[in-house]
């Protein structure tokens, strides 16, 4: 139980840092949270108009996300990866720094897989990336890439793992309900518009 708090504090903490929030304001871009979607993600980071700023948010959200699993994996096994893959994407999607209201999960979730199994990891990326190419929704790219991201599990025989997933995955359908909501409608705006 130690080992399972311990890697609970690891992820939530690494998670729960804000980083498109603290690269836009340090760059002097405002309060993202003030724009677009008010989401704290890269997406909503590259509305300011600052490419650099939303790659940035990008690496380092999919990079907390890596290390959760990576040092927790290292101090408490797989158990422990779990425990701080899951505690990570809820410390993205509820800081405490924020008051609860942080983003939605998809690049520390898409690290998360790369930590767990870079496979699957990877896959997911692409078909963001072809989702993203095609369409051009960020929202849409991110939901199809994560409902696929269990069946990829389960293609490569990781029967536990594909469970974790799905538990995340259903995390990243929730944050996004006002995308869903948006899409359906035909009002989310693509990758890169600035209007809402
Ligand atoms: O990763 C978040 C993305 O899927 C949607 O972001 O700002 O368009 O709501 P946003």
């Amino acid at each position: 139980w130690t080992g399972a708090g311990l890697a609970m504090l690891i992820g939530y903490g690494l998670g729960s840092i804000p980083f498109g929030l603290l690269i836009s304001l340090a760059a002097g871009l405002g309060d993202v949270r003030k724009i677009g979607s008010g989401n704290i993600g890269a997406t909503n980071v590259l509305r300011t108009g600052k490419k650099w700023a939303a790659a940035l948010t990008l690496l380092l959200d999919g990079g907390k996300g890596v290390a959760a699993v990576l040092i927790a994996g290292a101090l408490f096994g797989p158990s422990g990866a779990m425990v701080a893959g899951l505690a990570a994407v809820f410390g993205h999607v509820l800081p405490v720094w924020l008051k609860f209201k942080g983003g939605k999960g998809v690049a520390t979730y898409i690290g998360v897989l790369l930590g767990i199994y870079w496979p699957v990891g990877l896959l997911v990326i692409v078909t963001w990336l072809t989702m993203a190419f095609v369409l051009k929704y960020s929202s849409l790219s991110a939901l199809t890439a994560a409902a696929l991201a269990p069946a990829f599990m389960m293609a490569f025989g990781e029967l536990t793992w594909a469970v974790f997933t799905l538990v995340l995955t259903i995390v990243i359908f929730i944050t996004h309900h006002e995308n869903i909501y948006r899409l359906w409608h035909g009002k989310e705006p693509r990758i890169g518009e600035k209007k809402h």
